[in-house]
């Protein structure tokens, strides 16, 4: 798969691109991951990216050639376009699915007060990751790229991900590791019992009763 992501800010994603699963991913070439600062694109004689909103208001809006440009140059056939903003699509783990499955996302970051709405003719999936207002859409733009990552043939074991929270619906259970008691709290008995039907049963069991105390609303889906 190969992402590129639409930026100013190419230093933000340093460190996290750059450790632990997605450094090991982007090293085997599993995923190839490129930063474009759009600034490059931009047909004004100082490189300026962004204006002021028609009609007044606070703030600085992204201007569309910069952007434009730089998805244009970028798109193959088979590419998806992402815009990362507060009012897109609330992204969920099926979404992470599906979009492991495509060959190229190109994602855009905003930034400042938001974009010129024009840049939304071409693009094919604007994607929220929560109710909240960031300054950016570079740490979404992590989020979907290790939630993506990590769904890659060969990136981590397929059972890792079988057992997921959300998968079937459902939080995952809970897991334990030595000692078997810590400060008066012990292991659950049948964790240490051997008995791998019983051990499944209780996992089960536990993911419902989670899911149930936690989120309702995944029951209700
Ligand atoms: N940009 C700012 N806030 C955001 C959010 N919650 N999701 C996606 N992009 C954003």
């Amino acid at each position: 798969m190969k992402i590129d992501i639409l930026t100013l800010f190419e230093g933000m994603f340093q460190g996290v691109f750059e450790e632990s699963i997605i450094k090991r991913a982007r090293d085997e070439k599993k995923v190839e991951i490129s930063l474009i600062n759009f600034r490059d694109y931009s047909k004004d004689p100082h490189h300026k990216v962004d204006d002021t909103p028609y009609g007044g208001g606070r703030g600085m809006v992204l201007m569309v050639q910069p952007i434009y440009d730089a998805v244009m140059h970028l798109k193959k056939e088979n590419s998806k376009v992402i815009l990362l903003t507060p009012s897109g699509t609330p992204y969920q783990q099926k979404m992470a699915y599906d979009l492991s499955k495509e060959e190229h996302l190109i994602i855009i970051c905003g930034h400042y007060e938001g974009f010129d709405e024009r840049i939304k003719s071409i693009v094919d999936l604007e994607i929220s990751i929560g109710d909240y207002v960031l300054t950016g859409g570079e740490i979404p733009a992590m989020v979907l790229v290790d939630s993506i990552t990590r769904l890659l043939p060969g990136v981590i074991t397929e059972e890792s991900h079988q057992n997921d929270s959300f998968n079937d619906g459902l939080l995952d259970y809970p897991t334990y590791t030595k000692p078997r008691e810590f400060m008066g709290m012990e292991v659950p008995e049948v964790l240490t019992s051997g008995d791998h039907q019983k051990i499944e049963e209780y996992r089960q069991n536990e993911k419902q009763r989670i899911t149930e105390e936690k989120r309702k609303d995944l029951l209700e889906k």
